[in-house]
């Protein structure tokens, strides 16, 4: 496994997970818990942000004390099933600028097409973290990892709560240089690229769709 990859290992994580792949929890609770994990995950994934050094006066002296510094973070959730886990990250650094990359995977080749790009500038001085609950193939991760590069994105994190194994090993070979976040791998695709065992639809089953 690539040094470049975290699977998460925190029990919270683990049961907040359990919970979502059961096929029993509606639609509300699904959002509730993808936007629970992305801000544990978060906390992970943040860890290396650069801080300075600031003046403060607290009410007994006038101290230096660290912040995050510079241009802040900037997220960036593939549409659809990415916006869920938007709230979870803002929860943690609410300054952070929104980008959005729409793509979905064509039903049949199961190949993502690209149909919304929008970033916040200026997007090569910033932390980027894309976010998408799921790393099914690894198209779609890697192909909005290839627009976030080409409009300038240099430090980019990935973060996705389940990932196959087939899609982690695309992501990592075409992007060796992201650092990438799981918080669970599992066994394998099924013949329609399906996460086994997954949670399903992602999409759907937060935006209650079918
Ligand atoms: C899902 C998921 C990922 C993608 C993963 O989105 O949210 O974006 O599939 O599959 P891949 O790794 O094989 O590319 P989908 O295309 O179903 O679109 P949606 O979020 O609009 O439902
Ligand atoms: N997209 C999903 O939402 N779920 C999968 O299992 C694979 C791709």
């Amino acid at each position: 496994m690539s040094e470049n990859v975290m699977i998460m290992n925190h029990p919270l994580i683990k049961h907040k997970i359990t919970m979502l792949r059961d096929v029993n929890t509606g639609t509300n609770e699904f959002r509730t818990l993808v936007s629970e994990i992305a801000m544990l995950m978060g906390y992970e994934a943040l860890r290396d942000l650069p801080l300075e050094e600031v003046d403060i006066t607290t009410p007994i002296e006038a101290t230096k004390s660290p912040m995050i510094a510079g241009k802040k973070l900037a997220i960036v959730p593939i549409l659809r099933a990415g916006l869920g886990m938007v709230e979870g990250l803002t929860n943690l650094v609410p300054t952070a600028k929104i980008g959005h990359i729409g793509l979905y995977r064509d039903p049949d080749t199961h190949k993502p097409h690209e149909y919304y790009c929008k970033l916040p500038t200026p997007i090569e001085l910033r932390t980027i973290v894309v976010v998408d609950p799921m790393l099914a193939t690894g198209g779609s991760a890697s192909e909005a990892i290839d627009f976030i590069k080409q409009h300038g994105g240099k430090k980019i994190k990935f973060m996705c709560i389940i990932a196959a194994p087939e899609g982690l090993e695309k992501l990592t070979k075409e992007h060796p240089d992201v650092q990438v976040y799981v918080g669970n791998l599992d066994r394998e695709l099924n013949e329609n690229a399906y996460i086994c065992p997954g949670l399903g639809d992602a999409g759907d089953r937060i935006f209650g769709t079918k």
